[in-house]
């Protein structure tokens, strides 16, 4: 019997309830080094915390996080909290000699994710970054079609997530526009592009932006007066320089009228191209030079076993893997790396290096310039 591995999850919201179910399903389907149990809920309040602990089956509940950087019992805390409490709780677990799993961003500014960095890797400490989308069995793919040269050198990448959940006026201030917790939909959304930009292409060096608020003020209830000013970005647009010399793209909007889940990018290589969207997870596209003439055109590659963790879900392609299996996945890495197993990428190294170009954004568009990464601490 393999030993436990006691997680303390803090909040039971969107992603606390996608982590609970993950923690649930990767023992079902992978076998695991160590056992997860999620032994005790943090919510806002011991009432939130007992009612969504009572419906994910969790055993204890608390309105108070620091109770599980106290219990002594707590291996891992996993948070799942709004942006501008992940510094705090993550600095408390790391100062409890606690591993730590945290949403992103992890932090509301470069400096910020580095102190983290810093102090986990001072106490040797695992750390790991919610940027589930690398999990995806077709974002390997790409990655290994960059990696092994099939689509040779890459010359671009243009990059973009775009959805609309803040695109009516009508929605009210939220935890997601306080500038506490960091930028707007750069922060949100944009941190998804640039690490699957770095996880597929490798480190961007510089790049010039400019961002945007396009509602300026929203109600803080909704329909009703008072209002609250948006201090932060609604869109942004960066072009970028990689540092193997490859040029592309980045976009994010919380605007994009339309758009649910519009994390997508297409890659031109010097032997072929790549075409993924995460609207369409299942699939990627990829044209290879040397068709022959009148037959030319991107191929469609359905998610299948032949892909990587696709088979410990579904035996037979074109099935479909959903947002919590891809999550399931990324618990099943941190599960590994927990018992002995390879290291966990993204890790909060790593999260510090993807928020340095969330910050050049921000620098470029206040500055109207061309900005190094390197001016990011
Ligand atoms: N990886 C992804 O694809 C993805 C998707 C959505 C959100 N996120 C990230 O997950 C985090 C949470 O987002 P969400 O959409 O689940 O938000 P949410 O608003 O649905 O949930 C937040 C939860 O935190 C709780 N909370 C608030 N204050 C707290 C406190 N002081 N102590 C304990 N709990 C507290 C809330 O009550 C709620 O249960 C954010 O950092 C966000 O960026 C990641």
């Amino acid at each position: 019997m393999s030993r436990p591995l006691r997680i303390g999850l803090v909040g039971s919201g969107f992603m606390g309830r996608s982590h609970a179910l993950a923690w649930r399903i990767a023992p079902l389907v992978f076998e695991l080094p160590v056992r997860p149990e999620i032994v005790i809920l943090a919510d806002r309040t011991p009432e939130l915390a007992s009612q969504a602990a009572r419906q994910l089956g969790i055993p204890r509940a608390t309105g108070d996080w620091q109770d599980l950087i106290r219990d002594p019992e707590i291996d891992l805390v996993d948070i799942t909290a709004p942006n501008a409490l992940h510094k705090t709780i993550a600095l408390a677990a790391i100062e409890a000699g606690k591993a730590v799993y945290c949403e992103k961003p992890l932090a509301p500014d470069a400096a910020d994710a580095r102190t983290l960095a810093e102090a986990a890797e001072r106490a040797a400490l695992p750390t790991f970054v919610g940027f589930n989308y690398l999990r995806n069995p077709m974002t390997r793919l790409a990655r290994e079609l960059v990696a092994s040269g099939e689509v040779g050198e890459v010359w671009s990448f243009r990059g973009i997530h775009a959805e609309d959940y803040m695109s009516d006026p009508g929605v009210p201030w939220s935890w997601r526009l306080d500038p506490a917790g960091g930028a707007g939909a750069v922060a949100d959304l944009g941190s998804h592009i640039i690490a699957m930009a770095r996880f597929v292409v490798g480190p961007i060096d510089e790049l010039v932006a400019d961002v945007d608020t396009v509602v300026t003020e929203r109600a803080i209830v909704r329909g009703g007066t008072p209002v609250r000013p948006v201090e932060v970005d609604d869109e942004a647009r960066a072009l970028i320089r990689f540092a193997n010399g490859a040029t592309g793209t980045i976009e994010a909007s919380w605007i994009a009228t339309g758009r649910k889940m519009y994390l997508a990018f297409e890659l031109t290589g010097s032997k072929g191209s790549i075409l993924l969207n995460m609207e369409r997870m299942n699939e990627l596209r990829l044209f290879v030079k040397g068709q022959r003439s009148g037959r030319e055109g991107y191929v469609e590659i359905p998610a299948g076993p032949d892909h990587a963790d696709y088979a410990a879900f579904l035996p037979a392609p074109a099935h479909q893997l959903g947002f919590n299996e891809i999550k399931a996945i990324e618990v099943k890495d941190i599960a590994m790396a927990m018992g002995g197993g390879p290291a966990f990428q993204p890790d909060f190294r790593e999260a510090y290096e993807i928020q340095r170009v969330v910050d050049a954004i921000l620098l470029s568009a206040r500055e109207r310039r061309w900005v190094s990464i390197d001016e990011i601490g």
